[in-house]
């Protein structure tokens, strides 16, 4: 009987160690355990038979169970420390940078060419000394027509093509006339400004002369080809002081043109029409890609037109009650979407506004 036993012990014993020699992961080494030492495991089921033994073999069996559970205890500790070292350095692995891979790239975003220009523009303006303005994208009739000398239905007024908003009345109380002889419960043309020019007057309503501003912003006319979009933006010039002349004029806008083109293009000034200015003129600098010698781009005149500008109209200055003996000046007004296209060889102003990031992306 005592040897059957301690023969079974040896068993139990050596099964288990091999057992425990052969684990491979933690929830194996959990089994495994509670097999072995558990409640129903062999050993228990051993330790409780002991009862049946005499007092004198009780005590070197019992002696006996313990060592080799102490001993199975023990081994299950160091295969432990062995699984969890094996796993964590396995987690590390799983979750290890490794710092030589390439980043990852973050789209990164851009102003957007016209934003560019725009800018480019303010900079030079800012440069020789001139504020920037803003004014309202809703403009009057009377700010984007009456007070800048186009006379109601005349003709010129058909040169933009105008999106009409609709009409305002005036709000009612005094019953005076306002700045502009409308009188309360009047109506007002409202309507999406066809050009920066209205700033001219709103600035010069509110601040006296020596002036020297530029208004860019955001225009629409009802007009759509690949060189008309009905929103596109101007950036709108001013200057107001005692004996400005139109050599000024000039001087300023050749060295606009040089610093947005280059010193190599030639700028022409050209007689032209616009109701709030006399003289006017058109401003062309040289064709880059024929070098004046006529081709497609300049429709083989040898010159790309890129601003409006001439001389305060007299009848202006009455408008903003600015006393034209004292005081003189130039305006001028160019298109954003046209000097971005003549100055990166776009020949369609839609690309502009379809977000294609291909083209976007190029600038
Ligand atoms: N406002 C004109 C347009 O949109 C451009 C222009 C021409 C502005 C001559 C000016 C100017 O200030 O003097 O076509």
């Amino acid at each position: 009987m005592i040897e059957e036993l301690r023969a079974k012990i040896k068993t139990i014993q050596e099964k288990a160690l091999q057992e425990i020699a052969a684990l491979q992961n933690l929830q194996d080494w959990q089994n495994t355990k509670a097999r072995i030492l558990g409640q129903k495991g062999s050993l228990t089921q051993i330790l409780k038979t002991l009862g049946g033994l005499s007092p004198a073999e009780r005590p070197a069996l019992g002696r006996l169970v313990n060592e080799v559970k102490r001993e199975i205890e023990r081994r299950l500790q160091d295969i432990q420390k062995t699984l969890e070292e094996t796993k964590r350095r396995q987690v590390l692995k799983e979750k290890a940078v490794d710092v030589t891979l390439p980043g990852l790239a973050l789209p990164q975003g851009r102003r957007h060419p016209i934003r560019r220009v725009m800018e480019e523009i303010e900079e030079i303006f800012l440069g020789m000394g001139f504020s920037i303005f803003e004014g309202p994208d809703v403009e009057t009739d009377y700010y984007n027509f009456e007070a800048l000398n186009f006379p109601k239905e005349h003709p010129a007024r058909d040169m933009q093509d105008t999106f009409y908003i609709g009409l305002r009345t005036l709000r009612q109380g005094s019953g005076q006339a306002t700045d502009h002889g409308l009188r309360t419960k009047e109506k007002e043309q409202l309507l999406l400004r066809t050009h920066t020019s209205p700033v001219q007057i709103r600035v010069m309503e509110k601040q006296k002369p020596p002036l020297y501003m530029i208004a860019p912003g955001t225009v629409y006319r009802h007009d759509d080809d690949v060189t008309h979009s009905p929103m596109f933006h101007q950036v709108e010039g001013l200057m107001v002081d005692t004996d400005i002349t139109l050599g000024d004029l000039k001087g300023v806008l050749h060295h606009f043109c040089a610093a947005v083109f280059g010193t190599d293009r030639e700028v022409r000034f050209r007689p032209s029409f616009f109701p709030f200015v006399e003289p006017g003129a058109e401003v062309d600098i040289s064709c880059a890609l024929c070098k004046k010698r006529g081709c497609r781009v300049c429709g083989g005149s040898g010159w790309l037109e890129i601003l409006g500008a001439g001389m305060v109209h007299p009848a202006v200055f009455e408008h903003v009650k600015i006393d034209p003996k004292r005081y003189s000046g130039f305006a001028f007004g160019m298109g954003v979407e046209r000097i971005a296209m003549l100055k990166y060889g776009i020949d369609d102003i839609r690309l502009f506004y379809e977000g294609d990031m291909r083209f976007l992306e190029q600038f």
